[in-house]
């Protein structure tokens, strides 16, 4: 039977099935950097404890750094038998290399803790990516609501046709959700951001080791406070799959709406051929599955959430291996994110808008709140405005003709207040630059939004 490190009190050999149901490394080995980073540090503290001699301080570190070289370059040769998780593989390889001095990096320490460190180490980073992905979304959306500043589209409230808007203001509807996003994952980072080193399997660490200087040494912002907590503590890969989550529900409320706007029916926008499949039998298909995959994926990692956080509510105190079923949501979870971020950003940046098409799908009665509007500047009263712009909706239609196009003296007829001005309330891009309290969709206030969204990308 192959040398498991945990070996010493079993007589009898672990089942080969058990074997690969157990083990992580077919997963884990993307924390390898980490893990060697969080071994390196470890190591350090032993140092100041004299546990080790400096000769193997400096064993031990160039150890490390070979078996990561291993890793990058592909080298690394994992025992199928023995190497049950990245922690034990890298231990095992580091024996191999460099001998007895590898024997006591494990002083004090546990793998509950090591596991902690290397994902937190390995997430936090991967954050960052993703932050960095998520600002170059939002200067593409920025960007292009900047070019597409003058044209008119109609805005839907239950998706019927409601106010005209500009285009560019629908395009920053989304980009303010993922500014939310953006601005959550800050608050997200700084939790994942706390050390669990030297907390050992449960009950803290023996020799006094320097919790202060290893959390620094590895660039965490703070130092976990409880062992029992620490090595049972998976709240941030939650947070993590549930911020996740929420950012996925708006790249799939983009997605959905842009699918809707690239069919013929509305014809506003085209989905390039870059971000497009077509059919196997339907020579003149071109179907948008880039945002289909979107809005597929949402779901995929909002079951994740969900899964991990039931995987979790009911576990008793401290470590227990079910915490090993947090490790693959989340990886596969950043991925996810972080194609899907990816993929929208090119979508938006090669998205073909058709401003004739939204211009002409707007009508003339998403301007009765402005007719009704103009009865409030003379001093009715809204709630009889909002009744008589009804009525005149209610006219046109017998008539057939559009609200435009009933002459002053039937809208006279219906409130003496109309005058010949009222004419100019007919007119979609009026409507829009009236709307320029400061959210709205006027040129003044969607330049001020591109704005926020450009300091905020800055910083
Ligand atoms: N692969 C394990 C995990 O992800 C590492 C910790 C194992 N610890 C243990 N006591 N078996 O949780």
């Amino acid at each position: 039977a192959p040398a498991l490190l945990w070996g010493g009190r079993f007589t009898g050999a672990i089942d080969d099935l058990m074997f690969q149901f157990n083990e992580s490394l077919s997963f884990d080995k993307v924390l390898y950097k980490a893990d060697i980073q969080g071994s390196i540090t470890w190591a350090k503290a032993l140092r100041k404890l004299e546990i080790l001699s400096n000769e193997e301080l400096d064993q031990i570190i160039s150890g490390l750094k070979q078996v990561e070289k291993e890793w990058e370059e592909g080298k690394f040769v994992i025992d199928t038998k023995s190497d049950e998780d990245i922690h034990t593989a890298n231990e095992r390889r580091l024996g191999e290399l460099i001998g007895s001095a590898a024997g006591k990096l494990h002083t004090g320490r546990s793998r509950n803790e090591q596991v902690g460190v290397d994902m937190r180490l390995w997430a936090g980073e991967q954050l960052n990516e993703l932050a960095a992905i998520l600002k170059d979304l939002l200067r593409v959306s920025a960007a292009q609501a900047k070019e597409y500043l003058p044209i008119l589209m109609p805005g839907y409230t239950h998706l019927q046709r409601a106010q005209p808007v500009r285009f560019s203001h629908w395009l920053l509807s989304h980009a303010t959700f993922l500014m939310g996003d953006l601005q959550r994952l800050e608050g997200v980072k700084e939790r994942v951001s706390a050390c669990p080193l030297g907390v050992g399997a449960l009950a803290g660490n023996p020799f006094g080791i320097d919790r202060e200087f290893m959390a620094k040494d590895l660039g965490f912002a703070s130092v976990h406070p409880n062992s029992l907590c620490a090595v049972a503590d998976r709240d941030f890969v939650v947070e993590i799959l549930q911020w996740a989550s929420l950012l996925m529900a708006h790249l799939s409320r983009l997605s959905e709406d842009l699918i809707l706007f690239s069919t013929a029916e509305f014809g506003f926008v085209q989905v390039a051929d870059a971000y497009s499949t077509g059919s196997s039998l339907m020579p003149q298909k071109k179907n948008p599955d880039s945002l289909e995959l979107i809005r597929g994926k949402a779901g995929r990692v909002m079951g994740q959430a969900s899964g991990f956080l039931s995987s979790l509510k009911s576990l008793p105190t401290s470590y227990n291996k079910d915490l090993q079923e947090s490790v693959e949501p989340l990886i596969d979870c950043i991925k996810t994110v972080s194609q899907c971020l990816r993929i929208t950003q090119g979508v938006l940046a090669t998205l073909k808008v058709n401003g004739d098409k939204m211009k002409a799908a707007l009508t003339d009665d998403m301007l009765a709140t402005d007719v009704a509007d103009y009865l409030v500047r003379k001093g009715v009263p809204f709630r009889q405005t909002h009744h008589i712009a009804g009525a005149i909706v209610r006219k046109a239609e017998e008539a057939r003709v559009s609200i435009s196009e009933l002459p002053l003296d039937v809208l006279k007829e219906i409130s003496p207040l109309f005058e010949a001005d009222i004419a100019q309330v007919f007119d979609f891009e009026r409507s829009v630059e009236k709307r320029s309290a400061s959210g709205g969709t006027s040129s003044g206030s969607v330049l001020a939004q591109i704005a926020s969204i450009e300091t905020l990308v800055s910083k």
